[in-house]
């Protein structure tokens, strides 16, 4: 059983993995997607998507990062791999998920779900060119308007030579409303023979076991949930009787969103600060009722001090 934290471009940079990873509970987790174009991306460009480079491709806790590219061009994927690779990237993965205008528009992302022989051409160039230690994976949506080309892709993507397929269980037209069709997984898994991870809607626990049955699939991977309940990969790896209660109470987050913002602005961008502290609490009230009230406080603030302000004050008053 492997749980992995998703990617997500945005929101998952160097510092929320150091966060979410701190206490080992995930196996891997995934850099937000490199944006491969015209070019061979010069060396920084890996650095800046991926920090963690300089710690041997780790997160603090020692958690692994694997590098993910996005793009359609075959020889520009494989270049870019290759140095990925060269630079000590543990595995590549390719996302073919995204559902951004912009991104399909330039045939990136879930947009290839439309044509499984191009999606074959990128992984088979990638795999050709990458050293044969590294392995590829890749990350599918079920389908780009319907899911009738699931399996195909899936294929597809094992034939090229990927050795693990993580599947969003959603169309690109399904976006991120609920359901996710946990079932078709496992109707997709049976006809592969790489290792398959499920994702998608898993908030709470019973969400994961019901992901697990659904899917047959023992690998998990987490997203918004871990956003909105950083404590969920920990609640999901302890012993039976299991509880949905957090195991770190609010004080804890409350310090985890001071360190986010102190952490954020030794790197100079104090708007980009207070930003991502409204955005990460219109998450953890999901889970944590007194994200909500402070939400609703913060949310016309416009100075980064002023926010770390009534964090602090917040956590005084627990104490
Ligand atoms: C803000 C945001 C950014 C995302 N960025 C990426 C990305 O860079 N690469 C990727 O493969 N998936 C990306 N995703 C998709 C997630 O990895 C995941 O597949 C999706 O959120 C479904 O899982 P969840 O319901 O557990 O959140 C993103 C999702 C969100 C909400």
């Amino acid at each position: 059983m492997k749980l992995i934290l998703a990617p997500m471009e945005g929101l998952v940079d160097v510092h929320m993995r150091t966060l979410l990873t701190q206490d080992g509970a995930f196996d891997y987790c995934v850099t937000e997607f490199l944006r491969v174009s015209d070019l061979l991306l010069p060396n920084k460009a890996f650095y800046r998507i991926c920090p963690e480079a300089h710690n041997d491709w780790k997160t603090p806790s020692g958690t692994p990062v694997h590098l993910q590219l996005l793009g359609s061009n075959p020889e520009l994927m494989a270049e870019n791999a290759r140095r990925g690779a060269i630079l000590g990237a543990p595995v590549i993965d390719v996302n073919f998920g995204c559902p951004s205008k912009t991104v399909n528009h330039n045939r990136g992302g879930s947009v290839l779900l439309q044509d499984p022989e191009e999606i074959y051409q990128i992984l088979s160039a990638m795999r050709q060119d990458m050293p044969n230690h590294v392995p590829l994976t890749a990350k599918m949506r079920l389908g780009y308007e319907d899911k009738s080309l699931a399996i195909e892709n899936a294929q597809a993507i094992e034939a090229a030579g990927a050795s693990e397929l993580c599947i969003h269980a959603r169309t690109k037209v399904e976006g991120y409303k609920p359901p996710a069709h946990w079932e078709w997984i496992a109707k997709v898994k049976s006809q592969v023979t790489i290792p398959v991870v499920a994702n998608g809607e898993i908030w709470n626990l019973d969400d994961y076991h019901k992901c697990r049955e659904l899917s047959e699939c023992d690998n998990i991977m987490l997203g918004r949930g871990a956003i909105a309940n950083p404590d969920l990969a920990n609640l999901i790896r302890q012993p039976p009787p299991q509880t949905n209660k957090p195991k770190n109470g609010w004080a804890q987050r409350l310090e985890d969103l001071m360190w986010m913002i102190n952490i954020t602005m030794e790197t100079g961008n104090a708007k980009f600060a207070a930003d991502r502290i409204k955005q990460w609490l219109a998450y953890l009230k999901l889970a944590y009722p007194q994200a909500d009230v402070l939400f609703q406080e913060v949310k016309r603030y416009k100075k980064t001090e002023q926010m770390l302000q009534k964090l602090e004050d917040e956590l005084a008053n627990l104490k």
